[in-house]
């Protein structure tokens, strides 16, 4: 019998909430032996939320103001002692548009993913699958990383490559990223309820 903590996973997220879907079905069909304590999204009106009250899971919006792009001050102590509320161990950001500073890292030290819609440390930032069409590359994908203070640049643990087909347009190549996301996540939280993996400087090895 593992002593382990079950992974209880806060998920944060802005916008659709595909990745909090597939961490839901994951969990369902057994691939994910996790729970979700809550959803939290800095959009009143996000799908995300919508989604997490279907299952009953716990859904808040919480205000990031008055910062745009960053989780900080007032808005990053509230979401602290949210996620703390619903008894989070890990938190997954899942298509949450901002930078999260050093009192979020420092709650849940080394316990923070990050899903990227490229494959890092290629196209950081926002909207990388136009990055990667516009670049020209023939493969791009998907990472799943844990969370530094710096942006899309934390210890990389699973990746998931995409060829970039001829006719692809945004839209079809972010949708072909997508497939790749809702299967890497998933696997990401399982390596870290399984607490299998073990960070030396950038490298992630699992155990
Ligand atoms: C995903 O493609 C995710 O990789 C990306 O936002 C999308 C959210 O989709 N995240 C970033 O670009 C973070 N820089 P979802 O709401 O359907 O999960």
């Amino acid at each position: 019998m593992s002593a382990r903590q079950p992974l209880r996973i806060g998920i944060l997220g802005s916008g659709k909430g595909s990745n909090c879907q597939s961490i839901i079905d994951a969990i369902a069909q057994k691939r994910l032996d996790a729970e979700i304590a809550c959803v939290l999204s800095d959009v009143a009106e996000a799908c995300i939320l919508a989604r997490a009250r279907r299952h009953r899971i716990p859904a808040e919006f919480i205000s990031g103001a008055p910062f745009k792009t960053k989780l900080d001050g007032e808005a990053e102590q509230a979401y602290i002692a949210a996620l703390r509320r619903y008894g989070a161990n890990a938190v997954a950001l899942a298509g949450f548009m901002r930078i999260v500073k050093p009192g979020l890292l420092g709650a849940f030290p080394g316990r923070i993913l990050n899903i990227h819609p490229a494959l890092l440390p290629a196209f950081p930032g926002m909207e990388s699958w136009k990055q990667a069409l516009a670049y020209g590359v023939k493969v791009t994908g998907c990472t799943v990383h844990l969370v530094d203070a710096g942006t899309d640049t934390g210890p990389i643990v699973v990746q998931k490559a995409v060829p970039v087909l001829e006719d692809d347009t945004a839209e079809t190549l972010h949708a072909r990223i997508q497939v790749e996301e809702h299967k890497a996540y998933p696997e990401a939280l399982q390596l870290l309820a399984e607490g299998r993996l073990a960070v030396a400087g950038r490298r992630v090895r699992v155990t």
